[in-house]
């Protein structure tokens, strides 16, 4: 098994037992039951709990689990088994509940590591639970608990990028994969609870230090069939903490939904 978690306390090497990580200085991490281990340095802590709140992460998870994704996971998953290189580590950074990250450890053959982090503690929780082939801990990707050039392919999934710690973590020309959602993404749930809905603003794909490979476009049109899916889903958009008592009283009454899923995944390779 490759060790490939740092110590957040000195930077060496954690050495992985059944109950914990501990590094050559002695700095002990204790897995928590599920599994996963907190790495995150009360340096980095700025929140008491930082990243997706417990009832965003729940919403997310009951709303992915019902599938409605699923040719987003499923397209996903296809690319990293193009792209990953046998006996390879991936690392899914801001990996939530483990919703991609395990439908891909599933899929990778033996030989291959996965690793997910996520700076809520609540995420990596769920996300071990689900998923004893990915080691997960609580960490930032603004300062991954990974050293330099120990990563065959990075995803990143709707969650925060880091380009400098990117670069830095991935092996030289390995891949990185990161997954946006298209301007039109969720179109008729905007139009359903705005006056003047906006798409989603898709930016320039060029990021320094990488070259752009491939984009593979992944949508659905999907039936949201519960008020309460409708609810989950609108709880995981940017939007959710936009909106007035007037629009919430409009996603309240609904009580399902034909809604336009639309995804694109960048596939980039790191230039040296
Ligand atoms: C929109 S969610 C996506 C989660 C997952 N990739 C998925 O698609 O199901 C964004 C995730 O990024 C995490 N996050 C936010 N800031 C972070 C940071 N600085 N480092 C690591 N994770 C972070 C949140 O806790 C959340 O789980
Ligand atoms: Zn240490």
């Amino acid at each position: 098994m490759h060790e490939i978690f740092l110590c957040p306390v000195c930077g060496e090497l954690l050495i992985e037992s059944e109950k914990l990580y501990c590094c050559v200085k002695n700095h002990n991490f204790d897995k928590a039951r599920s599994g996963y281990v907190n790495l995150l340095s009360v340096r980095r802590k700025h929140a008491k709990l930082p990243g997706d709140n417990p009832e965003m992460v729940r919403a997310r998870r009951d709303f992915l689990n019902h599938d409605y994704y699923q040719h987003l996971q499923e397209a996903l998953c296809k690319a990293v088994l193009k792209y990953m290189p046998s006996a390879g580590v991936l690392l899914d950074a801001g990996c939530g509940e483990g919703y991609y990250t395990k439908k891909i450890s599933d899929a990778l053959p033996e030989e291959c590591s996965c690793l997910g982090i996520d700076i809520s503690k609540t995420a990596a929780d769920l996300a071990a639970r689900a998923d004893k082939k990915t080691r997960y801990a609580v960490g930032s990707v603004f300062h991954l608990p990974v050293g330099e050039q120990k990563i065959d392919l990075l995803m990143s999934v709707f969650a925060p990028y880091c380009g400098s710690e990117f670069l830095r973590v991935l092996k030289s020309q390995a891949f990185f994969i990161m997954v946006i959602p298209s301007a039109r993404h969720l179109w008729e749930l905007k139009t359903a609870v705005y006056d003047k809905p906006y798409e989603n603003q898709v930016r320039d794909y060029a990021l320094d230090g990488f070259a752009f490979k491939e984009k593979i476009i992944s949508e659905k049109e999907i039936l949201i069939s519960s008020p309460e899916d409708i609810q989950n889903l609108f709880q995981m958009t940017p939007y959710a903490y936009r909106t007035s008592a007037h629009e919430r009283e409009r996603l309240e009454k609904l009580q399902s939904l034909h809604v336009r899923t639309a995804f694109e995944i960048l596939i980039y390779q790191k230039e040296a």
